[in-house]
């Protein structure tokens, strides 16, 4: 603070006021302080113990506040009573008022540590300083009109309490939060060590005001991955400190954090088992992924305003020895830090054609390198208008939500490459069969599919048109099925079949299909290569099951090396020939052909394709888990013009 110039007056007023000071400090502390009130206050049991950290030990509880009537909230701070002058504050009449930071209401203090240091703050939860934000229980779980009403069982309960005693016990409930954005780094590339984290200390106490590793009656609260909170009830003025461990050898470096104390609701959160995030495909150098449904709502408006404002936000890192997230996961403020400062992208938009046409949140990533692990954070980004009640994740307050981090690993070959957002072929989001003619030119690539489908499903529309469709339902080919369904189930069938998902060669599933095995890979090498036999090339390499693709221009224009194939789930057939007139001639092919063609549905692993199919990643499911979302229904044909051969 800037003083103002002083006259030699002024100066001498200043020193007295110094003085008076002292001796009214001096005066406190030898009076005992229960004398200030008569009665022991018996312990207050609101503070709320968390998984890692015990109740603050109700012996540091039991200093009420010390009611100084009309005196403004800065003489209440500590209890005691020192005159604020006009022109001086008090970090002129006390120096402890410089190193106790006073927060603000769910306004967020950034401060910077250096290692074996500790800060310390203090917040007082009557207070609404600094912003309007309002004191006001908003959990659904939180009782309503808690504040207002001041009324608590527990205080209740207690005998011989006057009314304002219990009033003052029973307390505003209150939420401290905190995130590391920056830590120290390793000097040495293998470090084993965890990466130091802060610990935060907390308490009510007027005794212990200065919490920290030097106070044994606070329990620490050790940061995880970042970050850490803490929910209490309180009237009295809460004391908070983050104390940042010394470094041992192999660490070099400083901690940014912030740190939020507000009666408004937890600001920063942490989702620490959900990743709620799929994925939908991966090639060599992008992935695609899409987050859980947050809205169960369908419309075009709620679609409309999740596109016009989205809250959701994606981060990756590739793995290696170190990574500037390590120990950061749970902080957002992490995220935001250091994503930036690597080379991927991430282009984020909402989509409605995963299952059920609800909104979800869509994140292509770019910039990846072939056949490597990355690891990825779903974020919501907060606001601070407005607090966020998302289906399944809850209500999302100002500092976001990071939920858990998960790993991929990129493909291999550039055989493979994601497309999505197709015109016609709308449902398609997943690798298909590619060269590096395009890898850098997913527009074209789509084209060349989309337009492709586009013309067979002409051809069959013509064809259903002379069936008669549109006749009353007694004339109809089916009491079941019309025509709508038939067109349906024929797009579905016609996009899975002419846009195949493709996987690396090395891909070792039994259940995928070898294409393409008579082309060269990357290396320049033939596929089994050991197996030269007749019998070989009889079974595998003169077969068009092995040697071609399913689609023709697959082979003739885009030109992939050879490539393993997710076939399409044979119920995509079953329905196609279900829906359509029989005089269309859809028939699916029998076993041993099916099997060549068609994958079975399997509800433990992705093992056929179908419109919307993604994977999975929580790391609840063992192993990768896949989730079966269905949209509609898709398969093979045999009408005359559109038959192939696959044996
Ligand atoms: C850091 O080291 C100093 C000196 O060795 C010690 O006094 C201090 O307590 C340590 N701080 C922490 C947080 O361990
Ligand atoms: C959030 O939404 C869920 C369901 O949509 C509802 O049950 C819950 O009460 C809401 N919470 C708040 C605080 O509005
Ligand atoms: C809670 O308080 C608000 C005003 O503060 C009032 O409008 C509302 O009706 C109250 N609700 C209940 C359940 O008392
Ligand atoms: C307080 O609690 C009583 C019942 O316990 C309720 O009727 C009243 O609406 C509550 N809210 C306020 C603001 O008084
Ligand atoms: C530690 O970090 C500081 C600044 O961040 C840097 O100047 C110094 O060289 C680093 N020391 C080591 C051993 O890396
Ligand atoms: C800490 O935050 C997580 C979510 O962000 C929440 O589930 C947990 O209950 C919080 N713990 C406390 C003690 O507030
Ligand atoms: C998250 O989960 C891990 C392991 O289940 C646990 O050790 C850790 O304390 C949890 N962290 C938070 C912030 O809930
Ligand atoms: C998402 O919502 C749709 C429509 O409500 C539903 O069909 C689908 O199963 C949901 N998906 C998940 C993963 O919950
Ligand atoms: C498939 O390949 C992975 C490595 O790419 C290997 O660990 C695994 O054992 C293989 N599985 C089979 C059945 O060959
Ligand atoms: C089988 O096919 C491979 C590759 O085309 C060829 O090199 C080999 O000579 C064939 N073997 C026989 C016995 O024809
Ligand atoms: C070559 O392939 C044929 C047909 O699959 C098989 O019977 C034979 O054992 C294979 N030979 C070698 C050396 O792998
Ligand atoms: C699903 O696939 C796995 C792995 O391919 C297989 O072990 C399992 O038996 C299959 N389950 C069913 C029901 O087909």
């Amino acid at each position: 603070m800037q003083l103002p110039k002083l006259t030699p007056l002024q100066s001498r007023l200043l020193a007295s006021a110094v003085a008076t000071g002292l001796v009214i400090v001096l005066w406190i502390c030898i009076e005992p302080r229960n004398l200030v009130y008569a009665a022991e206050v018996p312990i207050p049991e609101h503070a709320q113990s968390n998984e890692f950290v015990e109740s603050i030990p109700p012996s540091l509880l039991n200093v009420p506040p010390i009611d100084l009537g009309e005196y403004t909230k800065e003489e209440r701070s500590n209890g005691v009573y020192a005159p604020d002058f006009i022109y001086f504050d008090r970090s002129v009449v006390g120096r402890q008022a410089e190193e106790v930071e006073q927060l603000s209401n769910n306004k967020k203090a950034e401060v910077q540590a250096s290692p074996g240091s500790t800060k310390y703050f203090r917040f007082k939860p009557g207070q609404t300083s600094g912003n309007s934000a309002r004191t006001a229980p908003v959990d659904a779980s939180e009782p309503e009109n808690m504040s207002e009403n001041n009324t608590d069982e527990e205080g209740a309960e207690e005998d011989g309490l006057e009314d304002e005693l219990e009033k003052r016990q029973s307390g505003t409930r209150m939420w401290i939060s905190a995130n590391a954005c920056r830590g120290p780094k390793p000097t040495i590339t293998l470090i084993t060590d965890d990466t130091p984290q802060l610990t935060l200390y907390v308490s009510t106490s007027s005794k212990v005001q200065k919490p920290g590793p030097d106070t044994p009656e606070t329990t620490p609260i050790p940061f995880y991955s970042g970050f850490a909170n803490f929910t209490l009830q309180t009237d009295s003025e809460v004391y908070m400190g983050i104390s940042a461990p010394n470094l041992t050898t192999g660490w070099n470096g400083s901690w940014s954090y912030e740190l939020v104390a507000s009666t408004v609701g937890q600001y920063h959160n942490y989702a620490n088992n959900s990743n709620f995030i799929f994925m939908v495909d991966t090639d060599s150098e992008s992935a695609l992924f899409i987050t859980h449904n947050f809205t169960s709502s369908n419309s075009s408006e709620e679609v409309e305003k999740w596109k016009r404002n989205n809250p959701f936000t994606m981060f990756a890192f590739p793995v290696g020895n170190w990574s500037d997230m390590i120990g950061l996961e749970a902080s957002y403020c992490a995220l935001e830090q250091q994503f930036p400062t690597n080379n991927l992208k991430v282009n984020t938009s909402i989509t409605t054609i995963f299952g059920g046409a609800v909104p979800v949140s869509q994140f292509h990533i770019t910039g990846l390198e072939a056949d490597k692990d990355y690891q990825g954070f779903l974020a919501v980004n907060g606001s601070d208008d407005q607090t966020m009640n998302l289906t399944d994740v809850g209500l999302v307050r100002a500092g976001g939500e990071v939920f858990k981090q998960f790993t991929w690993k990129t493909k291999a070959d550039d055989s493979c490459q994601v497309i999505f957002n197709l015109d016609f072929c709308n449902s398609v989001a997943y690798a298909v069969p590619s060269s590096p003619e395009f890898k850098l030119d997913d527009d074209r690539l789509k084209k060349l599919y989309d337009d492709q489908a586009k013309a067979y499903y002409r051809n069959f529309s013509n064809a259903l048109d002379q069936v008669a469709c549109d006749t009353a339902s007694t004339a109809q080919y089916s009491l079941a099925r019309n025509c709508n369904d038939c067109r349906r189930d024929y797009k579905a069938w016609l996009c899975s079949v002419l846009i195949p998902r493709c996987k690396d060669w090395n891909a070792n599933e039994t259940f995928l299909q070898e294409r393409n095995i008579n082309a060269r890979l990357e290396d320049g090498t033939v596929p089994h290569a050991d197996n030269l036999t007749k019998e070989f090339n009889q079974t595998f390499r003169e077969r068009f099951a092995y040697s071609r693709s399913r689609n023709p221009m697959v082979d003739q224009v885009i030109k992939p090396g050879p490539y393993k194939e997710l076939l399409p789930c044979e119920d995509l057939c079953f329905d196609l020939v279900r829906s359509c007139p029989a005089q269309l001639g859809f028939a699916c092919p029998n076993s041993p052909a099916r099997e060549l063609s068609y994958g079975r549905r399997n509800t433990t692993s992705l093992t056929c394709n179908f419109p919307g199919a993604v994977v999975d990643l929580s790391p609840l499911k063992s192993g990768v888990g896949f989730l079966a979302l269905r949209a509609g229904t898709l398969v093979l044909m045999s009408l005359s013009a559109m038959v192939w051969v696959w044996i």
